[in-house]
């Protein structure tokens, strides 16, 4: 029996020696110390000894179990100090380590002037409306004075769904449509995409966005539209820039202008930009065709209305000195980086 005892010991120590999870400690309580642990099972055997050896036996197995008991509580701790470490080393957050950068994002600058347009005009009562892309001949010719034949639609070819509807060609589209639906006065903008089967150049693209305008009140004039899109120029480019209205063409106004504004990137000298004129182009306006107002359900001889359709690439353009409309589309980073947080 002795020598069983002595076994125990020595296997116990054995175990406890390749023991490397504090898991493995608990298995070998079990094994040795548990109910039908080794132990356990070889004192039961007690019985059969001799009344001299009894308690000499039992003392043994007392401080066997005591010394198991203390080796086991002793490497439990030593592995859960272990593991506690092992843990902590593997959660640890190097603080030293730089961080991963977030790129930043910046507005558009066509979004930029697009809001710095649209601010300007809600400062001065506009209110801004939205129409559809995908329009109808009616409202995007027809109602504008553009019946089919005319050869104002030769300028504006565009992508047609069927014999009705097209991709718009001009924000003027939102014209006869807030015309239809509301009483004057009126005072809204319309900015928005505008398609036409244009050749992609430095001043072209099948997609751009315009912004129109309209007023309907009565005793408009041109002297409105005229203080209209001097005060505008002003807020949009800075004090010194001067308007320059050339008569033009547009079958849904009468008169109608093109609206030139001061060169802003040679102040007026003339040089690339402006092909040496000293001016861009940036609108079309007018006073609304009478034959417009009627189609619309407008009392001409009460109303009279101004127009315009302001060309918003060529506004980006002109204020943040881009010399080709393309780069507006590409999405090139490196160009579009340079234009910093929000509106310059
Ligand atoms: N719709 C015209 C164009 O796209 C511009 C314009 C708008 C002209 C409103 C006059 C009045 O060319």
């Amino acid at each position: 029996m002795q020598q069983k005892l002595n076994e125990i010991r020595e296997s116990v120590r054995a175990r406890l020696e390749k023991a490397v999870e504090s898991s493995h400690i608990e298995e070998i309580r079990v094994n040795v110390l548990g109910r039908k642990g080794e132990l356990t099972q070889l004192l039961k055997g007690m019985g059969k000894l001799s009344a001299e050896e009894r308690p000499v036996i039992g003392q043994m197995s007392n401080q066997l179990r005591a010394e198991i008991e203390g080796w086991l509580d002793q490497k439990t701790r030593e592995l859960q100090d272990k593991e506690k470490a092992a843990r902590l080393a593997k959660e640890t957050l190097d603080i030293s380590i730089p961080g991963k950068e977030m790129q930043q994002g910046n507005q558009h600058p066509l979004t930029a002037t697009m809001e710095h347009l649209v601010e300007i005009f809600v400062g001065m009562g506009f209110t801004v409306v939205d129409g559809p892309e995908i329009e109808d001949d009616h409202h995007n010719f027809e109602l504008l004075n553009v019946p089919k034949g005319h050869p104002a639609r030769d300028a504006q070819d565009t992508f047609y769904f069927n014999d009705n509807l097209l991709l718009r060609t001009q924000t003027s589209a939102v014209q006869s449509r807030v015309m239809l639906s509301q009483k004057p006065p009126i005072r809204i903008i319309s900015p928005g995409r505008v398609y036409r089967a244009d050749e992609v150049d430095a001043t072209h693209s099948p997609v751009f966005s315009q912004c129109e305008g309209l007023v309907i009140d009565k005793g408009i004039t041109m002297a409105d539209l005229k203080g209209i899109l001097d005060q505008f120029a002003r807020e949009m480019y800075g004090e010194g820039i001067k308007t320059r209205f050339r008569p033009s063409f547009f079958p849904f106004t009468e008169p109608s202008a093109e609206v030139d504004v001061t060169c802003a990137a040679c102040h007026g000298e003339g040089c690339r930009i402006c092909k040496g004129t000293g001016w861009i182009e940036i609108l079309g306006a007018g006073m609304v065709n009478p034959n417009v107002l009627s189609m619309c359900g407008i009392d001409p001889n009460e109303y009279t209305g101004l127009a315009f359709g302001i060309g918003l690439e060529r506004v980006t353009d002109l204020k943040f000195n881009v010399p080709d409309m393309r780069l507006l589309f590409e999405n090139d980073l490196r160009f579009l980086m340079q234009f910093g947080k929000g509106r310059i």
